[in-house]
């Protein structure tokens, strides 16, 4: 399967921690159910943080306790990775028997400050000791790192800091490593040049995938660029959802179904019904009364 691409679908956890108004959990369930339907087969259900920080998803145990997220989450042909960002965060996924956490640090340190309230090294000690534990029982890991080109507290990060985050999260275990543009603010060459600077250092191609948040709208060329440089592990979200309170100003994710779009008619499989995803967008858009960013699936259901 040399043509074709993974899309790791990070709606109910990025795409809804920055909604302002109170989202039910039944809402965000059924979110999850609609995305599994499509044929998605990575799906990041939610985070287990302080409620303090992002009380939208401060109803994380009783969506993990639900027994269609149980069902979704012991399904052997899914990733249903939990944003996890210490260990008190890694028990409660342990005790709702969660197969997959992501851990995440940041390149930059005022980031780093804002959304987990320490340094960077100490954000990948933190996550070394959950990445551990999690590996002793078998739970995958994959890692994050957020502000791969600026930072909204210290400006451009140096590739070298992205490279010092990549290496120490695989060498504690981290199957993958998604690299964040939390800002939305890189283009096409940039990240050709920063994959290129990674793989020059030895990171391995293959572990890599990519996050882009589409405040300038250059998601897609990104994405793009990062595909002809060998990427073929990409995180987006349904209806274009997202954005993180400590990134002011950034848009939402990428949209699921322009990457979709994208891939697809360029001969690129991606395994998930275009159809279904765009209905999918277009319901969760209105449950949330806002307009749905995505183009291509907004376009298709025009037709
Ligand atoms: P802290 O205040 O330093 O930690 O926060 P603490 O240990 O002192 O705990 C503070 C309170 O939170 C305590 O409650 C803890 O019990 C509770 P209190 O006793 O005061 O009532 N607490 C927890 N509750 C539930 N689950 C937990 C948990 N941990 C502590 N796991 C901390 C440090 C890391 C906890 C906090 O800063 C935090 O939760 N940060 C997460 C913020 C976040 O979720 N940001 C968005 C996700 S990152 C992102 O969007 C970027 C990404 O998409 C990639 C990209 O775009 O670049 C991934
Ligand atoms: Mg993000």
């Amino acid at each position: 399967m040399a043509n074709s691409v993974r899309i790791v679908e990070v709606g109910p956890r990025d795409g809804l921690q920055n909604v302002k108004q109170s989202i039910p959990t039944l809402t965000k369930i059924e979110l999850i159910r609609r995305l599994q339907q499509t044929g998605l087969n990575t799906i990041e259900i939610t985070s287990v943080v302080s409620p303090r920080t992002i009380p939208q998803l401060a109803d994380c145990k009783t969506l993990l306790a639900n027994t269609d997220v149980k069902r979704i989450v012991q399904d052997e042909r899914l990733r249903a990775p939990v944003l996890i960002p210490n260990v008190k965060g890694l028990d409660i996924a342990l005790e709702n028997n969660i197969r997959e956490i992501a851990v995440f640090v940041s390149a930059s340190e005022g980031f780093s400050k804002a959304n987990i309230n320490c340094s960077v090294q100490q954000g990948l000690d933190r996550a070394k000791a959950v990445a551990e534990i999690a590996r002793q029982r078998n739970v995958a890991v994959r890692g994050y790192v957020s502000c791969i080109f600026s930072c909204p507290y210290d400006g451009p990060t140096p590739p070298s800091a992205v490279l010092n985050s990549v290496q120490q999260l695989l060498a504690m275990g981290c199957y993958e490593i998604s690299l964040g543009d939390t800002l939305g603010v890189g283009v096409a060459s940039q990240t050709a040049a920063l994959i290129k600077f990674l793989v020059d250092a030895g990171v391995p191609i293959g572990t890599l995938a990519g996050h882009f948040h589409d405040t300038y709208g250059q998601a897609l060329a990104n994405i793009w660029a990062a595909y002809r440089s060998g990427l073929r592990v990409f995180d987006s979200s349904v209806g274009g959802l997202g954005g993180c309170p400590y990134a002011p100003g950034a848009k939402g994710n990428v949209a699921s179904e322009d990457v979709v779009y994208m891939f697809e008619q360029a001969g690129i499989n991606t395994g998930v019904n275009l159809d279904r995803l765009a209905e999918t967008g277009a319901w969760i858009s209105e449950q949330l009364k806002k307009q749905n960013e995505s183009r291509a699936g907004s376009a298709l259901l025009a037709k």
